[in-house]
């Protein structure tokens, strides 16, 4: 399958390049950093959505889905991009916001007008019901000019379609076709599982948010389905992935399977919620080490029986830094940045590696709330005040799980704004980029950015990693994350530590190699491997 041996690398463009010195990223800004990528050996870019929108949620908020954001670029610096992607061997992936648009989309704009044409692409109703918006409040908002409520499952700024009207899905698939005439043929579909709605009607007992009535609701397979047959599913280039919102397994091994021509792979969340306390996420608490692997691990077998593919990921434009997260951002900052890459690239599926990770960002830590941007973060501010926790509560919680802190620019250099921006960034940039930026990563032979490097090529060199059966080993030590991956002529045995404590590993290694490593050497005693602060190691074997 040709998207086993890929990687993929997310770039959320308002943060990554700035060439035009307003601030913000934009489309010449990438295409000067292309060879930097090309070095690292990706080959598919995710591009954060670039379309047209007021930006009330970064360009999730879409008002015109064929167009580019002026501040990002033209059409024809677009199809500089796609050349010069072209040039190095890179995809493009798009992300096709379909679940809603923005409340200034021309669709949205005339059903205010009354024309019912396009108020059939939402959902209306006399009276809300008590479900909330995953942003923080009600999931209804009014409308004056028609007297009625349109569901909002995000901000109120960001209406939901209506997928049981034929049209609106036409429309949708209109939209990739345009895509692919223009040369993208990589798509991620935002909360996708979330298009198919039970019912709008109904109150969520036992004051629930209301998602039982729409996650992976009755249709989605079939409104899948049908999306795959009218645009991506003609296009033997195509790859594509849905980001799937409190999923199941059953649901996922169906979107994420050949067999049913939905999806090539899946995005899903449950490993990364081991530090919500009751799976709240303005909760904190340590996280879970034994829970991340069970997940991580339950996950990977539950979809390789079914013979279906997941999307590999730590990081992304939604989570806090991974590194700060499960790993050690000071002392332990390489071991342990070196060690969540180990996990994640050599697992079953495909890698997807977030802007800045490959160099060891970290968290935001932002300390007044003048500094966030992310409008899911100011709400939650609000929300936390009226509930009455304190200040240095709340700024606690956003340093810790704020959208913001992955959102801040690339770090390029030491030089004024981090070499993104020479006017001041939409975001302000993280306060250690002198220290930790892609100029230093580069000097230093023992970089992350290195250790990246060769996850990478180890990829394209060893089919084991690519297709290798995942069998867990170590389930019950709760320190250690341990795998194998094996297919009929190959081993290959992932040992890592996820601590800062040393430990012991009782395994035997005997006739295997190491592969891949992140101390100088590897301390084997008889049948046991010792492992040092956050230490991997990865050995491997032909059969
Ligand atoms: C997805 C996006 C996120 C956005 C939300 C609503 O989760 O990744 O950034 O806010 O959908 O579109």
């Amino acid at each position: 399958m040709k998207y086993k041996d890929k990687v993929v690398y997310q770039i959320y463009p308002k943060s990554f390049q700035d060439s035009n010195g307003d601030g913000w990223g934009d489309i010449p800004g990438i295409i000067s950093r292309l060879d930097y990528l090309k070095d690292l050996g990706i080959d598919v870019i995710w591009f954060n959505p670039m379309c047209i929108s007021p930006q009330k949620d970064n360009g999730y908020d879409v008002a015109d889905y064929r167009n580019f954001d002026p501040r990002y670029g033209t059409m024809e610096d677009f199809e500089r991009l796609s050349k010069e992607c072209e040039k190095r061997g890179i995809e493009i992936m798009f992300d096709m916001v379909f679940n809603h648009t923005s409340t200034e989309h021309e669709w949205f704009k005339r059903a205010l007008k009354g024309e019912q044409k396009y108020k059939d692409y939402y959902i209306w109703r006399k009276k809300p019901t008590n479900w909330q918006s995953k942003f923080g409040g009600s999931a209804w908002e009014y409308a004056e000019s028609l007297d009625e409520y349109y569901l909002h499952l995000f901000d109120k700024t960001q209406a939901d379609l209506n997928w049981e009207n034929p049209e609106v899905r036409q429309e949708c698939a209109d939209i990739i076709n345009y895509w692919i005439s223009k040369g993208v043929h990589c798509f991620r579909f935002d909360v996708v599982n979330l298009i198919s709605k039970a019912t709008v009607d109904e109150d969520d007992p036992n004051n629930a948010d209301g998602r039982q009535f729409y996650t992976d609701g009755p249709k989605v397979h079939e409104y899948l389905q049908e999306l795959n047959a009218n645009s991506f599913g003609q296009d033997p280039a195509a790859i594509t992935v849905g980001e799937m919102s409190s999923t199941t397994l059953a649901n996922c091994v169906r979107y994420a399977n050949e067999d049913e021509k939905e999806l090539s792979m899946v995005f899903t969340f449950h490993h990364l919620k081991v530090d919500y306390k009751d799976l709240k996420k303005w909760e904190l608490k340590p996280y879970d080490f034994l829970e991340l692997k069970r997940l991580l691990s339950s996950w990977q077998i539950g979809m390789q029986e079914a013979g279906a593919w997941s999307a590999l990921f730590l990081n992304n434009h939604d989570q806090p830094r991974a590194l700060s997260r499960f790993g050690n951002d000071t002392v332990y900052r390489k071991q342990s940045a070196k060690t969540l890459a180990a996990i994640t690239h050599l697992m079953r599926g495909t890698p997807y590696v977030y802007m800045g990770e490959e160099i060891g960002m970290t968290n935001a830590y932002f300390k007044d709330i003048s500094q966030y941007v992310d409008v899911e973060s100011t709400n939650i501010f609000e929300i936390l005040k009226k509930e009455g926790k304190s200040e240095a509560e709340i700024y606690h919680i956003l340093q810790e799980r704020s959208r913001d802190n992955s959102r801040t620019p690339m770090q390029w250099n030491a030089d004024i704004n981090a070499g993104f921006s020479k006017a001041k960034p939409w975001l302000e940039v993280t306060y250690n980029y002198k220290d930790i930026n892609v100029e230093e990563s580069l000097k230093d032979k023992d970089s992350i950015y290195y250790f990246y490097k060769d996850l990478i090529r180890l990829r394209k060199t060893y089919e084991v990693i690519r297709t290798g059966l995942y069998v867990p080993l170590l389930e019950d030590d709760s320190q250690i994350f341990a795998f194998e991956r094996k297919t009929e002529s190959e081993s290959l045995i992932v040992l890592a530590n996820f601590y800062e404590q040393e430990t012991s590993a009782d395994l035997s290694t005997k006739g295997y190699d190491v592969l891949l490593q992140n101390y100088p050497d590897v301390l084997t005693e008889g049948d046991s491997i010792r492992l040092r602060p956050f230490e991997t190691v990865v050995f491997y074997r032909s059969l």
